[in-house]
């Protein structure tokens, strides 16, 4: 478990780090979409904090010098004989040209950080309630696939996110990745991505958006340029059918119960109201980011998603033991 900077286990609360899991610092950035802000974030951080210790310390010492002496109530703390307004002047000579430094600061970041003339790739991004489907786009179209709320991105390229949403107002947030992008419905905002370093950064819905607002997260894996490939090809693919009597059958039910919100390429399912589930198995988590993607995870999301987040659009399926087990069996096959 994670609390910004402060981990439960580095505060010796809990055992050994069951998992690495993905940071939510955003005192730490790791690519060109991200690092002139926090850059940014930490100056402004850094002089808030040294403006509030000299106000504090300079009225700590004006009290403590002006301290009545003769112990007369009546008479004033404050002396208004001389010399008040050179503070005055001072204080505020400093103040703006502190604000001007910032001023200035703030317009080479934003420039810093606007959308590069070049992106490699194209990805739309909608955001639902209470989760993200990612389309990566193509001018060819045998090369269109989606995911959801797991991106992969190649490491070292700037990836464009186009950002869309069906219902309400959403935020696009990858925190070691760059600042929020609103996602609001009938608008088209554009934002980017860049990861310099590999690994696994965990974005969060940044705008209240229901009751499940909490519970709509996502992964950004940054893969060498190889396994990016790899991993793109992979998602490319059509699902292979089960080979097992009880992956068929499964499959037959997930059509049956599943299909008219989920699409599994290969397969005859094609709904387009829940994730995209070709490459099911290929994903760290379920349900946004709700629950690690784990067999018992599965069934009990399947049987019992509303209790698990509830509010979702995900229905709380009724169903005969083996009809579920089956489905599941059908779905670990979705690698
Ligand atoms: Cu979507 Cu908050």
């Amino acid at each position: 478990m994670k609390f910004g900077l402060v981990t439960a286990s580095s505060l010796g609360l809990l055992g050994a780090p069951a998992s690495a899991e993905p940071s939510m610092s955003y005192w730490r950035t790791f690519g060109p979409s991200g690092d002139a802000g926090t850059t940014l974030g930490w100056g402004l951080g850094i002089v808030s904090i040294v403006v509030t210790v000299l106000v504090a310390a300079s009225l700590l010492i004006g009290v403590l010098r002006r301290r009545r002496k003769d112990g007369d109530p009546r008479s004033l703390a404050v002396r208004t004989d001389s010399g008040g307004m050179a503070w005055i002047y001072t204080g505020l000579g400093l103040t703006v040209a502190v604000l001007i430094v910032f001023a200035v600061w703030t317009m080479f970041t934003i420039a810093a950080v606007a959308m590069p003339a070049k992106t490699t790739m194209t990805l739309q991004v909608t955001a639902s309630q209470w989760w993200w489907s990612v389309r990566y786009d193509s001018p060819q179209p045998s090369q269109i696939f989606s995911v959801a709320n797991e991106i992969h991105i190649p490491v070292g390229q700037p990836i464009r996110v186009e950002l869309s949403s069906p219902d309400v107002i959403h935020s696009f947030w990858i925190p070691q990745l760059g600042g929020k992008m609103d996602v609001i419905p009938g608008q088209a905002n554009v934002t980017w991505l860049q990861a310099d370093k590999p690994g696994v950064y965990r974005g969060q819905c940044g705008e209240f958006c229901g009751a499940q607002h909490a519970h709509m997260a996502m992964l950004v894996v940054a893969d060498a340029p190889q396994a990016f490939a790899a991993w793109k090809a992979d998602q490319l693919r059509a699902a292979v059918p089960p080979t097992t009597p009880e992956g068929q059958s499964g499959r037959s039910a997930f059509v049956a119960h599943c299909a008219a919100c989920h699409a599994v390429r290969g397969a005859d399912a094609g709904g387009i109201l829940g994730p995209d589930l070709t490459h099911l198995m290929s994903r760290r988590t379920i349900a946004a980011g709700l629950l690690p993607n784990t067999p018992g995870n599965l069934s009990a999301w399947i049987a019992d998603a509303q209790a698990l987040k509830p509010g979702t659009r995900m229905p709380s399926m009724v169903l005969p033991a083996p009809e579920l087990t089956a489905i599941v069996a059908y779905l670990e096959t979705l690698q």
